[in-house]
């Protein structure tokens, strides 16, 4: 029901109890020898998700796009782009989806269309247009130039001058994204029937890009500098982004999409937010009439040790307003991947973190069997980002790379060439790992088990547990279980005493189950345990 307030305490719903994945469609099965993945490619692969455990897939843009931004440039909200398929595949796809016990969540990209969508051909096509208010046009500031000082995510100004009409466009991506004007109450309305366009196709959620973007400052007032820029960040950490994101009209605009899918029932709205905690959990929105889950990036942005993560989840679990449930990510197309940035060991353990935390999990493709970020040649390069601001590391094309299905040279992801060179598919990949009862792919089929088949570990209460040193230790409870969880973010043995007497059920090295309590626990380095008293 639009604007009823739908918590935790009335029902559970699938969202939170279950775990999503997110596949990033080019780069996940090619079935068609063109080198890029597509929807085909994901339907043959649905059993590898059903096997792994998982409840729901999200997958990123396949729409009609130039691929300025790799889909992120839509050109069609309502179509399917040649590249990825039909409208037919995609029935096809969530057909076999639901049919398998799978969600599917879709890519909705609101801010932003590409410079090729009819809307803005229109909108551009001058002063007098009729859709000229469907984007943000401004006059040059006075004494000439850009508006104002907003800088564009992927470097440069966000400004973006029209000779024809005089007057600039705003970007907040690349100048082929021009900012939709969400002040524009036909810009509102248009964008609500696409949601239900998907609705009526049967998908069961969004997720929204750079939803917190969607609202700029009225008055279009400069940004202030940003006194911590440092040589090295990206440009756009010049300015703090004060006034074009994160404006208090964002919360009606949200409403309204929430309203839209709520009218379809049990579907999940999901917000890509960047933001510090403290704003972050401002997007559940008042009385819950936000997003159900402004996406938590905290433990790929935060430092991997125990303490900082111990104070980063207590802290994020009391920000969290009456009834908003928590989620947290490990991995997204926009990262680095996580056995890269905190090595193959820690990747284990963080996977027990993330399917033991609170909240709803989401795993990015070929993190189940921990690939890392695949090495791209300089001429190889592809995001707009890389080639924009060249050699600072923000590149996103190495955790893009295709997934690894087998131990082949094209990792049995295409018998074409690869739009990104496949990575050493023989060191991990889902063949060879299907078949290694201690394997990364093993440990997540074993930990998304458990987590299914107990609800204390999905639903129940999560109780942090002192530790010291490199160990973090919390407990999960509901009705009449407990487990506690020790993880060992050290490189050195450790010890633990003093939290009675506990079996292991599950290490992250997959060689130990007791069958007999013991009061000293005793971690591996580099261990992770899941007890029970
Ligand atoms: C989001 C997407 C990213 C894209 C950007 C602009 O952050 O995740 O990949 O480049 O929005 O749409
Ligand atoms: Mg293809």
């Amino acid at each position: 029901m639009p604007g009823s307030r739908v918590g935790t305490t009335d029902m559970t719903r699938w969202w939170q109890s279950g775990t999503i994945y997110q596949v990033y469609p080019r780069s996940f099965q090619d079935s068609d020898g063109d080198g890029i993945g597509d929807l085909e490619g994901i339907r043959q692969r649905l059993g590898h998700l059903v096997a792994l455990g998982v409840d729901a897939v999200w997958v990123s843009p396949f729409y009609p796009s130039p691929m300025a931004d790799f889909g992120y440039d839509v050109a069609d909200y309502c179509g399917v782009d040649p590249m990825f398929g039909t409208l037919e595949d995609f029935d096809g796809l969530i057909a076999d989806a639901h049919g398998q016990g799978l969600k599917v969540v879709l890519d909705f990209v609101p801010n932003h269309t590409s410079e090729r969508h009819p809307w803005f051909a229109e909108s551009r096509a001058g002063r007098g247009s009729a859709k000229r208010d469907w984007y943000i046009w401004r006059d040059p500031a006075s004494g000439g130039g850009p508006p104002n000082n907003w800088a564009s995510n992927f470097g440069g100004s966000a400004w973006e001058y029209d000779e024809a009409s005089g007057q600039y466009y705003y970007h907040a991506f690349l100048k082929e994204q021009p900012d939709l004007n969400w002040r524009n109450p036909q810009v509102r309305a248009a964008m609500n029937d696409v949601l239900r366009f998907w609705l009526e196709r049967g998908v069961d959620g969004f997720r929204v890009d750079v939803i917190w973007h969607l609202m700029k400052d009225a008055g279009f007032r400069d940004n202030p500098d940003n006194p911590g820029f440092a040589e090295g960040q990206p440009d756009i950490a010049r300015v703090l982004p004060v006034h074009s994101a994160d404006q208090p009209e964002v919360f009606d605009v949200i409403a309204e999409m929430r309203a839209t899918i709520e009218a379809y029932g049990d579907r999940v709205l999901i917000g890509e937010i960047y933001l510090p905690l403290e704003r972050l959990v401002a997007y559940y929105g008042h009385d819950l009439s936000g997003v159900h889950l402004p996406f938590n990036f905290q433990l790929i942005l935060s430092a991997w040790n125990a303490r900082g993560l111990a104070e980063l989840i207590e802290t994020y679990e009391r920000a969290l307003p009456d009834g908003g449930w928590p989620n947290w990510v490990l991995g997204n197309h926009d990262q680095h991947r996580v056995a890269s940035r905190i090595g193959a060991a820690q990747a284990r353990v963080a996977a027990m973190l993330l399917l033991t935390l609170r909240g709803t999990p989401t795993i990015y493709y070929g993190d189940e069997i921990g690939m890392t970020d695949g090495e791209i040649a300089p001429e190889a390069v592809q995001d707009p980002w890389e080639k924009n601001e060249p050699g600072l590391g923000l590149g996103r094309d190495p955790e893009r790379t295709p997934m690894h299905w087998t131990a082949a040279d094209d990792a049995g992801f295409t018998t074409g060439t690869p739009w990104l060179p496949v990575g050493p598919a023989h060191e991990a990949n889902v063949a060879d790992q299907t078949g290694d009862p201690r394997s990364m792919l093993a440990l997540h089929r074993r930990l998304l088990a458990l987590r299914r088949a107990h609800e204390a570990l999905s639903l129940g209460s999560f109780e942090s547990v002192a530790a010291t040193g490199d160990v973090l230790a919390y407990r999960r409870r509901r009705g009449g279980e407990t487990f506690l969880i020790v993880l060992n973010l050290g490189h050195e043995p450790v010890a633990v005493d003093g939290l009675g007497q506990h079996r292991a059920i599950l290490s992250t090295h997959l060689d130990r189950e007791e069958a007999r309590p013991a009061a000293t626990i005793a971690l591996r380095p580099d261990e992770g345990l899941i007890l029970v008293p």
